[in-house]
């Protein structure tokens, strides 16, 4: 019998073209592109595209599946009837994750899975992608009102992708560094190898459930923190600090006590997650645009990193991408456990490149285990026990 490994750590599950990460030189790539040139010089419709399809986009290929996102952004009046019925004090992964799972029944669409092992219709992996892709960005924003007790506000036809979520939420004009940046945060998330949600993707997808179910799966394993809920509590951790001066004492006793501190450490990287060093950077231009002084969280997290780098580096325990991604949408007005839903709009790019990527040669998931129960036995009828 094959060496149980707990965590499947460093395992193969599966052989895939879409990401790769070097976690001894911190590099990151999409399609063999550095995740620093297309943060630089991409959108994140464009990164969705490259990931899907092993390519960078013409012009006409990317205007085509923008107009097809576009298309898809509006949800029908029904499911913004099912969500009003949600508790407003409910999670958003979980609404999100209800709303999704939802589309299929909405918008139902099963023609590639038929029990052939293949499935290499490309229209129809491409329409799934996009009726998903488009509407969990508006599902999120439109949650946001309605929690709040408001109707959502429509997406708009002239707007990016980025743009139209931050439109949607807060129903102003984008700032336009605000926009850009929400379209780096978009593509650093986009996809990440194989992590706990995307390979909740394969396990799903290999049983040929519907791309809906597949999103639906891997939103509910972004959810835990230890995944990519762990945005969310970098913020909660860093408000709780308060002060900077407070930083050694906290992070001290939090390790005394075997706890975690949020936003640092990876399976993957040894050193630190390049996300998190492009998103430092862009904390830092954002600050100088506003023309302010260092943010209080900001300055907070910076002594957290440098605390921790002092005491978890022997462990090749550094920053990752959850560390500074709060930070931005805090500044952007964002509630915070709103944080991993944000993280989910990205990663769909990456979840369904990867289910596509397993219906093109695909074979049901079923590992194995390591039994260590009880021999069988003769059951003991209830009087007798
Ligand atoms: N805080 C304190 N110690 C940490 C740590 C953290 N965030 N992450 C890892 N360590 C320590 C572990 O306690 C362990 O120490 P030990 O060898 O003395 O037992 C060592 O570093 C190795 O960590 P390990 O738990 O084996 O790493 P993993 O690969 O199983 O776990 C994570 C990876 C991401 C789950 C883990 O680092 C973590 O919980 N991080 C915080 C949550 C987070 O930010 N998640 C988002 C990831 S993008």
């Amino acid at each position: 019998m094959s060496e149980y490994l707990p965590g499947l750590a460093g395992v193969p599950a599966t052989k895939s073209n879409i990401s790769d990460i070097d976690g001894e030189k911190g590099i990151l790539s999409y399609r063999g592109y550095p995740i620093e040139q297309l943060a630089e010089q991409s959108s994140f419709e464009e990164t969705a595209l490259l990931l899907l399809d092993g390519h960078l986009p013409t012009a006409a290929q990317l205007a085509k599946f923008d107009e097809q996102l576009h298309e898809n952004l509006r949800v029908k009046y029904n499911i913004r009837e099912m969500m009003k019925n949600l508790p407003a004090t409910g999670h958003p992964m979980e609404m999100l994750q209800t709303a999704v799972a939802s589309l299929g029944m909405f918008y139902p669409g099963s023609e590639c899975l038929t029990g052939a092992d293949v499935c290499e219709d490309l229209n129809y992996i491409h329409n799934m992608t996009v009726k998903i892709m488009a509407r969990v960005g508006t599902i999120v924003a439109m949650w946001e009102h309605i929690r709040n007790g408001y109707d959502p506000i429509e997406p708009r036809d002239d707007l990016s992708y980025a743009e139209n979520f931050l439109y949607m939420l807060n129903g102003n004009e984008p700032d336009p560094i605000l926009a850009k940046i929400m379209d780096v945060c978009l593509i650093l998330h986009a996809e990440h190898t194989i992590n706990a949600s995307t390979f909740a993707v394969l396990v799903t997808g290999s049983t040929l459930a519907s791309p809906y179910s597949v999103v639906a799966s891997a939103i509910g394993t972004l959810s835990g923190p230890l995944h990519g809920g762990a945005n969310q509590k970098v913020l909660e951790m860093l408000e709780d600090i308060g002060s900077p001066d407070r930083v050694e004492k906290y992070i001290d006793k939090k390790l005394a006590n075997k706890e975690v501190i949020w936003g640092m450490g990876h399976r993957e990287y040894k050193t630190k997650d390049p996300r998190a060093t492009i998103l430092e950077k862009l904390v830092d231009q954002f600050m100088e645009q506003k023309g302010s002084a260092l943010n209080p969280m900001f300055e907070i997290a910076r002594k957290v990193e440098k605390v921790c780098e002092d005491r978890l580096a022997s462990k090749g325990v550094y920053a990752n991408v959850d560390f500074y991604s709060g930070i931005l949408y805090h500044e952007m007005g964002i509630p915070a456990d709103q944080f991993t839903s944000i993280f989910a709009i990205a990663r769909t790019a990456g979840w369904l490149a990867h289910w596509r990527e397993q219906l093109a040669d695909n074979r049901i998931f079923r590992p194995t285990q390591v039994y260590n129960g009880e021999s069988v036995r003769n059951y003991i009828p209830i009087d007798k026990r």
